[in-house]
């Protein structure tokens, strides 16, 4: 495993590290005596630190594992193996009260938000639910206050209190997604593809909203998106996953500008450049075929059954997520981690 610990002075703590984390769904087969006949490797060997007041961008194609690294950051899915320190506290073998006064201060933000909030429920109810779970934030006689207070917060009237969600538009019922996440005044807020579902002229009103709140409330955050365009004005890092794994993970320049990964380096030449100078002297890469199965990932590198640069090592060695030779020297969180056998090469696609 990559050896991502810090034992330099950094210009912030790292408030949660995960370490080695694997999430392996049985496949069975037979329906009175189940047999496991192999396993979904949602998320096989993933490691990163998030950093107090960052936010760590994830990104990754549609099945690469993102949405169970989120609930295993939670503990809202048993680990299969790993580790996840919260504070120096092992998240991951945490159950009752224990785990209960830790999600106090991780909460996570939903992709849709038009499934995410109970019809049935006003917008009150809906923002004020985990104070029943923890009724020391808010105390009964003080809960509409409390809930009139976060409407207000993320740019919501606060005479809405009584009304459902379906009165609301798609941005709207995303701030109130990021109430309800705000309401036990947590530390670390993880966002799976909020703003995935929304209109493009209403996903960066969503994103403004929530760097303002990043800033209001001193939030770490964790923002998951499928493409690199998304998560590049939010984020201080950036972690690109493939196929249940990390393929690099670096700041934002290094990811944007000095790619090391064959895959952030073509998920880079997809996102639209909108200045037509620069497009014209972009060298576009197109992925062949398709994602392997998590049930049935390549020998080696996962990557290198799409990958133009694989050679014979890539299919016999896996590659770990390490800070290449030529960067090394620079302390986390600024250390540019890649898993990528040739990840020494200096970057030979031009991606802007
Ligand atoms: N509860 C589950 N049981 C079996 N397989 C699952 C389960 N949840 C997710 N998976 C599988 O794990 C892989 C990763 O899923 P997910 O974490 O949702 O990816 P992403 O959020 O990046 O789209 C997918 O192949 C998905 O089908
Ligand atoms: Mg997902």
């Amino acid at each position: 495993m990559a050896d991502l610990s810090n034992n330099h002075e950094a210009p912030g703590e790292p408030i949660l590290q995960v370490r080695n984390l694997q999430k392996h769904f049985p496949l069975t087969q037979g329906i009175l005596f189940k047999k496991q006949v192999g396993a979904v490797k949602a998320v096989d060997g993933v490691s990163f630190d998030l950093y107090q007041g960052e936010t760590l961008g994830i990104v990754g194609e549609s099945g690469c594992g993102k949405s169970t690294v989120a609930k295993l950051l939670m503990n809202l899915e048993r680990a299969t193996a790993g580790e996840v320190f919260y504070k120096g506290q092992d998240i991951t073998k945490l159950s009752g009260r224990a785990l209960k006064a830790v999600r106090r201060n991780i909460q996570m933000v939903f992709q849709d938000p038009y499934t995410s909030l109970n019809p049935r429920m006003t917008v009150g109810d809906i923002i004020g639910e985990p104070f029943d779970i923890h009724p020391e934030v808010a105390p009964k006689g003080d809960r509409r206050r409390k809930v009139q207070e976060l409407l207000d917060v993320v740019g919501l009237n606060p005479e809405y209190i009584n009304r459902y969600p379906h009165q609301f538009s798609g941005g709207q019922r995303q701030r109130i997604g990021i109430a309800r996440g705000l309401a036990l005044n947590p530390e670390i807020i993880i966002c799976d593809e909020p703003v995935s579902a929304l209109d493009v002229s209403v996903q960066a009103q969503v994103i403004n909203l929530m760097g303002k709140l990043q800033d209001e409330f001193n939030l770490s955050y964790i923002f998951i998106a499928h493409d690199l365009s998304i998560v590049r004005h939010i984020s201080d890092r950036v972690g690109v996953m493939y196929l249940g794994k990390m393929a690099e993970i670096g700041t934002d320049e290094q990811i944007y500008e000095h790619p090391t990964h064959p895959y952030t380096q073509a998920l880079l030449s997809a996102v639209p450049v909108p200045d037509p100078e620069a497009r014209a002297h972009r060298e576009r890469i197109i992925l062949t075929g398709d994602v392997p199965s998590p049930a049935n990932p390549p020998s080696g590198c996962s990557f290198r059954t799409r990958c133009w640069k694989a050679q014979e090592k890539c299919s016999q060695e896996a590659p770990v997520l390490a800070v290449p030779q030529r960067f090394q020297g620079v302390d986390s969180p600024a250390a540019h981690f890649s898993a990528c056998h040739f990840a020494e090469e200096k970057q030979v696609v031009p991606v802007h």
